[in-house]
């Protein structure tokens, strides 16, 4: 076993000048601890206790189904889709070939200037999931916070387009999740996420109240019965800053991260009815409950309220390569495009791209997802299985801490009282057991947050039932 500095030092030492070097060491001292397993020590992993990972490491081999297989050659039922990803199971062969063939064929084309055939094929399909509602464009991009700074982009672009440069302000919802961009961290609302980089967050943005209200909601199965009125808090935000300088407000339809908080009965109605009335846009954040996860393609069709723009990921090529797209509104691209004609000297209308966008592996991984969502049914298949989800998610209710289960389509959290001097010590307790027991569940603050695949069986939801249960119990007796 080799400690932490010891290792480290090495590596600088050939790296970088005794001066900082030396510089280094004054600091290092005190973070000294032994490194039980020096070959994980390179990689800096994203949103994770590295020290407690590189003691104890969750190695995955490889994934089929809904099964994982550690590199220990444990199994693990993946209660999560992988990190609301996998819809269509992990591994799946049709993706799995799209991609094979397609890298051998064209491994890479610039979207800039030129292009090839897969992404105007791809976005036909997205479109095709979301028809009659005004959808006319997908703008490609690499991930879910890259769709969300794209529509950020796009609002102002329009904006501006109309004359209307001085609508800058953006408004985001407390407990909202939308990704890591500066963008995304400024109109997100996680604590956590946003304390470290405060200094530098977008100005000009600001929070409606968030949903969760457990005093009157405790228990809901699917949309909560109290709870439109919190919409009314964009009305104040309006009077306060003015219509005339908000660009767009983003929410997301169901609140993942922080705990899945389905929206109240009439709320998104009411949030859409005062965007339109003050011109203001409406950005659906729907990298989460894109492709099927409430067994309909999007939450706006699920709750069939038609936002201006729609960011997605994950589900949109079931998370084997990384991408992510923003959906828009004719007019919006209509506008930004007549503006450019207007101008003499314009040549490309909108600004922003990513040498990514529309990459070939990840359009062919989209378009074989699509194949498999629709010739396997997946969506509807989902439909289906969301009532036994619903009732095994709330036949926890009464464990031991708990203060309310939460639910809608193939998502759902057990919330539960919590130290808010140790704020995730129970939830990574609950998550621990469970993993030891092969099935991984998400925990979030106070929150533990299910969603299986698409293709998960009743037997399955079953078993992440039984080991959550037992593992919520097993930890209120330990602490
Ligand atoms: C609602 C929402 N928006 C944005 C993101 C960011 O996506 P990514 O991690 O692909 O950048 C996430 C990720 O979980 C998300 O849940």
């Amino acid at each position: 076993m080799i400690s932490r500095i010891a290792r480290t030092s090495a590596r600088q030492a050939s790296r970088s000048s005794s001066a900082v070097q030396q510089a280094r060491k004054s600091t290092q001292v005190a973070v000294e601890h032994d490194v039980p397993y020096p070959e994980l020590e390179s990689y800096w992993m994203p949103f994770t206790d590295n020290r407690d990972f590189k003691t104890n490491p969750r190695l995955v081999d490889s994934a089929v189904g809904n099964t994982m297989t550690m590199t220990d050659g444990r199994e693990i039922q993946d209660g999560i889709s992988g990190l609301w990803t996998t819809n269509a199971g992990h591994c799946q062969p049709k993706i799995i070939e799209a991609i094979q063939k397609q890298c051998s064929k064209l491994d890479f084309a610039s979207s800039f200037n030129m292009g090839h055939e897969l992404p105007f094929k791809f976005a036909d399909r997205v479109l095709d999931l979301i028809p009659n509602r005004g959808f006319g464009k997908v703008f490609f991009t690499m991930c879910g916070s890259s769709a969300v700074d794209s529509a950020l982009k796009m609002s102002l672009a329009y904006h501006r387009a109309r004359g209307d440069g001085q609508r800058t302000r953006f408004i985001g919802r407390q407990r909202g999740y939308h990704g890591v961009g500066i963008g995304g961290i400024s109109v997100g609302c996680i604590t956590p996420n946003r304390k470290a980089f405060s200094g530098m967050t977008m100005p000009n943005t600001s929070h409606i109240t968030h949903t969760l209200d457990i005093n009157r909601n405790a228990y809901s199965k699917g949309q909560p019965e109290y709870g439109a009125e919190f919409a009314d808090d964009l009305e104040v935000q309006i009077a306060m800053y003015g219509a005339d300088t908000i660009a767009a407000v983003i929410i997301e339809p169901i609140a993942g991260s922080t705990g899945v908080l389905p929206p109240p009965k009439g709320y998104l109605e009411k949030i859409r009815a005062i965007t339109a009335k003050h011109g203001i846009l409406l950005i659906f954040d729907e990298v989460i409950t894109g492709f099927g996860r409430l067994g309909s393609p999007f939450a706006t069709t699920y709750f069939d309220v038609t936002p201006d723009m729609i960011t997605c990921a994950k589900g949109l090529t079931n998370g084997a390569v990384p991408a992510g797209a923003l959906i828009c509104q004719e007019f919006l691209h209509d506008t930004i495009v007549d503006h450019a004609d207007r101008d003499p000297g314009s040549t490309v209308e909108f600004f922003h791209g990513y040498t990514y966008s529309g990459h070939p592996l990840a359009m062919a991984a989209g378009i074989a997802t699509l194949d498999v969502y629709e010739e396997q049914g997946l969506f509807q298949r989902a439909a289906e299985l969301m009532p036994y989800f619903e009732e095994s998610m709330h036949s926890l209710k009464g464990l031991p801490n708990m203060v309310d289960i939460r639910n809608c389509g193939l998502m759902g959290a057990l919330d539960f009282q919590i130290d808010p001097t140790t704020p995730f010590k129970r939830t990574t307790d609950i998550f621990e057991r469970c993993f030891a027991d092969g099935v991984l569940i998400r925990h979030s603050g106070s929150a533990i947050a299910v969603a299986p695949s698409l293709i998960t069986t009743e037997t399955e939801i079953d078993r992440i039932m039984e080991v959550l249960s037992k593992n919520v119990k097993a930890s209120a007796e330990a602490f």
